[in-house]
Formats: structure tokens, C-alpha cells, sequence
């Protein structure tokens, strides 16, 4: 039997859903409402794994700075004026004001509450009417530093004093399957935020549910897809997945804008592939672009997803691009309005006294490694 312990409600007995996938049944309901599980998640997930939080390019040059707060923590981004990349708890240090607020450009952030000042590097570089405070030396004072690194165009943190595992050992295995995209020679064309009244987990399982998309998707994407069982899940580490498939660009009529990106231009026109960064980035690619998701929970039931629409950096320059841009957007806010309907019911579903979980198809082996893995997390590897 294995359970999950979690304060104040009963243990929460998940034996079902950790069988081998051809014997296991969904996760309990309990895992996307309840507050004593997102408690555990905050703490067993997301403070401790490496988190992507953008990309490079919207902090790219000296002084800009981004903000965030990632489970309730606040977040600062900065670039320095040597160039260098920065991550520091967005808290001041007199009375825990959020020294920065939205993303922006700036020389030194001054708190909005009683005026301390930080540079880019966190350092605290005026206090007023501090003098007399017997022991408290400014120049000693500093923001406190997160860990912070970068892959493929990417910015990650870890809200740990000391991660378990340092950023190139957590991307191991998504380094070898992602690199021929070459996502470092791409820029974000737009941003998508979507705020959703569902648990995030139910869009990380959707993203790569394989299952539903010749079904609810017929009449958008699903009917230029290839047969589900044509998606090989390659199961990776810390509950990673990645899939190459078949599926046309993600257009109205399935025709590229645009033609192939560079990175893969020895690719079929049908190229698509996806991979399941651990534990809330969807990378997806099409011959044409690639578009990962990041989903972020805001509270036991509902969560925020960022689609980043990225395209090679030569494209940019195209006449009618931002036109072109729009046909791409507008379309995956087509497709993910459809997946809006199917979690808004799911969330309400497992909320019903008469839900109990199904069965998994093997079709849901790709949300069966990543459950696991989750359960593994927040506690759910103990045998009773
Ligand atoms: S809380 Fe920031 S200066 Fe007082
Ligand atoms: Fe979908």
C-alpha cells in the first residue's frame, strides 16, 4: 500500500495509481483541491526543483529586470551592467516589501514603502533616517541571492538554499532530446497568459494527453494528427517524457506561415515532437515553431499557464510577421479554449462524492509516469 501523508485530512492512499500503467487507476480527487496536498506540493516541488521562469531575452539588456511570485514567493529578475543574470528574493529587507513590481528597466529599485535602495546586484546602497540604529551597517546588506541558470534561451531558479542537483544534472535527459530545436537560436515572437480556474496538474496532464485529441480536437488540430498509438512516450527521468510524432504546424488550415525553421530543415513537414520538462513545462514543437507552456499554480484550484511562441530570430525581420504571429496565436487560444472546457469539468468532476477513479488507457502512459513521479515528491514513495 503506499499513501501520502498530509496534515489535517486523511492519508491519502494513491496504491492504485502507482501500479505499472496496464493495471493503474487515476489519481485520487483529493490531489486537485485539496489545500493540505498544495501545501506539500509548494514545499516539496516547487521550492526545491529548478523551475524555468522565461526567457533570456526579456531581460536581455543592462537593467532590465523581471518579477514573479512562484507559490506566493516573490521573485526578482535583474540583468546587471556587466551583463550578468541575477535572481534575488523580491523582499525587502526593513519590512518585506517587494522592492520591484511588473518587468521593466532600471538603474536601482527603490522600495515603494519607505524608500531603501537595492542596485542590480541586491545590494542595499541607501537607507534614510537609518543612522541612529545602533549596529545596522547598509553596506553589510544584501538581497537574498537565488539560484539561478540558463539553458537553450532559458532562465531557471531554485528556490533552495541548497538544490538537491545542479540545473545540468536536473536538464540531463531533456538536453539530449530537445537540442536539434536549437531553441537557443529562437526569440519570443509573443506571450500567452492564461489564467484558469482549474489545478495546474490538470493542464500538465492535458498537454500531453494523447488520448482526447482526435476527439475533442477533431474539428481544430486533432484531424491533421497521426493515430494516438503512433506517440512512443520515451519515459526520462525525474518524471521527464518525450514523444516525436506526426502533426502539421498549428494553423487554421495546417499549412505553415512561414516554412521550415532552420534548426530543421532536413525535418518533414509533419515534424512534431513534445517533451515534459519535470514538473510544470510542456516543450512542443512543430517544423515551424515551437511554443512550450509553463503552468504555475496559484491555488489548490486554479493555476496560470504561459504558452511562449517562439520563432528563429531571421524570421523576425519578415514583412507582415507580426500578422503572421497573430494566425498562431489566435489559433492556440482556439485549441486551449476547447482544453479550458474539458478541465473546467474535470476540476468540478473529482470534486463529486461520486467520483472515483478510472482506469488509465495505455494511451496515458506519458500522465501515468509523470503522476508518479509527483507522488514520489510529496510523499507517496512510502510503502505503509
Ligand atoms: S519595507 Fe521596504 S523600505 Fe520599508
Ligand atoms: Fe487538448
Amino acid at each position: 500500500m503506499k499513501v501520502i501523508e498530509i496534515k489535517d485530512a486523511a492519508r491519502l492512499d494513491v496504491t492504485a495509481t502507482v501500479q505499472p500503467v496496464e493495471a493503474a487507476s487515476h489519481a485520487p480527487g483529493e490531489i486537485y483541491y485539496s489545500d493540505a496536498v498544495y501545501q506539500l506540493e509548494k514545499e516539496q516541488i516547487f521550492k526545491k526543483d529548478w523551475l524555468c521562469v522565461g526567457r533570456v531575452e526579456e531581460v536581455e539588456k543592462p537593467g532590465d529586470y523581471t518579477t514573479m511570485r512562484i507559490v506566493g514567493e516573490p521573485v526578482l529578475i535583474t540583468r546587471n551592467a556587466k551583463g550578468e543574470l541575477n535572481a534575488f528574493a523580491n523582499v525587502c529587507l526593513h519590512r518585506g516589501v517587494e522592492i520591484a513590481s511588473g518587468d521593466g528597466n532600471a538603474e536601482f529599485f527603490s522600495c515603494p514603502y519607505h524608500a531603501w535602495n537595492y542596485d542590480l546586484d541586491g545590494n542595499l546602497v541607501g537607507a534614510s533616517f537609518m543612522r541612529e540604529s545602533v549596529g545596522f551597517d547598509s553596506k553589510s546588506c544584501k538581497l537574498k541571492t537565488l539560484h539561478v541558470g540558463q539553458w537553450a534561451g532559458w532562465i531557471f531558479i531554485n528556490l533552495a538554499p541548497q538544490p538537491a542537483m545542479t540545473l545540468e544534472e536536473h536538464l540531463r535527459d531533456y538536453v539530449g532530446d530537445l537540442s536539434m530545436l536549437k531553441m537557443e537560436n529562437l526569440r519570443l515572437g509573443t506571450k500567452v497568459v492564461l489564467d484558469l480556474p482549474t489545478n495546474w496538474k490538470f493542464v500538465v496532464e492535458n498537454l500531453m494527453d494523447v488520448y482526447h485529441v482526435r476527439t475533442l480536437h477533431y474539428n481544430s488540430f486533432g484531424k491533421h494528427r497521426g493515430p494516438p498509438e503512433n506517440f512512443p512516450f520515451l519515459l526520462r527521468q525525474h518524471g521527464g517524457t518525450f514523444t516525436r510524432y506526426e502533426a502539421r504546424p498549428m494553423t487554421p488550415d495546417a499549412v505553415s506561415l512561414f516554412g521550415k525553421m532552420p534548426a530543421l530543415e532536413h525535418e518533414p513537414e509533419n515534424f512534431a515532437c513534445s517533451s515534459h520538462l519535470s514538473p510544470n513545462m510542456q516543450v512542443i514543437a512543430r517544423i515551424d515553431n515551437v511554443h512550450p507552456l509553463v503552468m504555475w499554480p496559484t491555488s489548490p484550484t486554479t493555476s496560470r499557464t504561459i504558452v511562449y511562441n517562439l520563432y528563429p530570430k531571421e524570421w523576425f525581420d519578415q514583412p507582415g510577421f507580426a500578422d503572421k504571429l497573430k494566425v498562431y496565436d489566435d489559433y492556440i487560444r482556439l485549441v486551449l479554449a476547447e482544453d479550458v472546457t474539458m478541465m473546467n469539468s474535470l476540476q468540478n468532476g473529482v470534486t463529486s462524492g461520486n467520483y472515483v477513479p478510472g482506469r488509465l488507457s495505455t494511451l496515458e502512459r506519458g500522465i501515468h509516469h509523470v503522476l508518479k513521479d509527483y507522488m514520489d515528491k510529496i510523499g507517496g514513495a512510502k510503502a505503509a
